[in-house]
């Protein structure tokens, strides 16, 4: 666990440990592969990507798999996931778009399954995910891994939480216009990933913040599932750390 000041302090310091990630993997000769959020936590990141990328740091050896994307959705709706990485990252940086993956919202039902196990395949081919970016949502959920995730699940379809559904509201003018679905990795799926750092700002993630670091790991609090991963960090503000009881954090 690690408090930084405000967001913008967690944007650089997770930026820079991305930034040493893609460049020794470039100076070994080996792509990297991140696995990347959507939502209002990880923009302060990309922007310091972005600006880094426009000092002279190239991309094009990074491979991207996002976490979800909601279900029906067509890739061009302002709600999407693809239309938020390409107005927060992707137009702005030089990854080629055949190394880009995110989930897909437009295909029929009957689909999903196969699409989801194609897109294992993929995390698979390129040889795993080296760094996995999480936010959170209330209800505890990563990507959209809803209470109840078992910690064994794979990329596959998901009914989203009720609360998920409120939260979203203001982005579709109102609750009712939320989808009710989701394609998701697993939680296997991301604790798979060789290092995975958890942004959490605002009072408003306190609460579960708490129990995702200090209460029991269980399939209801699905984020508590990354206390058994070896080489996971949370970065938290002063706001999301607000509940916590114990000191077992690094102050930055
Ligand atoms: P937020 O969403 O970044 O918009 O708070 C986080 C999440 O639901 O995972």
């Amino acid at each position: 666990m690690v408090i930084c000041p405000d967001h913008q302090a967690i944007a650089r310091a997770v930026a820079e440990e991305i930034v040493d990630y893609i460049q020794g993997q470039k100076e070994k000769g080996e792509r990297a592969v991140l696995g990347l959020a959507t939502g209002s936590t990880p923009i302060g990141v990309y922007g310091e990507l972005i600006a880094q990328h426009k000092m002279g740091i190239s991309f094009s050896h990074v491979v991207t798999f996002n976490l979800d994307e909601y279900f029906p959705m067509s890739p061009q709706s302002r709600q999407s996931y693809h239309r938020y990485m390409e107005e927060h990252l992707f137009d702005h940086l030089d990854i080629p778009k055949e190394q880009i993956f995110i989930p897909r919202g437009d295909i029929a039902p009957e689909d999903v399954g196969e699409h989801c196990r194609w897109y294992e395949d993929q995390i698979k081919k390129a040889g795993g995910i080296g760094i996995q970016i999480l936010g959170i949502g209330r209800t505890g959920h990563i990507g959209f891994n809803e209470p109840g995730s078992l910690p064994d699940t794979r990329t596959r379809s998901i009914r989203l939480d009720e609360m998920t559904r409120k939260d979203a509201g203001a982005d579709f003018f109102g609750e009712e216009n939320v989808p009710l679905e989701a394609v998701t990795m697993g939680v296997g799926t991301i604790l798979g990933a060789r290092r995975i750092i958890l942004i959490a700002t605002g009072e408003h993630k306190a609460h579960i913040i708490r129990r995702s670091v200090e209460g029991d790991i269980k399939p209801q609090v699905v984020a508590s599932y990354l206390q058994q991963h070896s080489n996971a960090v949370i970065y938290v503000d002063p706001s999301a750390s607000g509940e916590l009881l114990s000191a077992i954090c690094n102050h930055f």
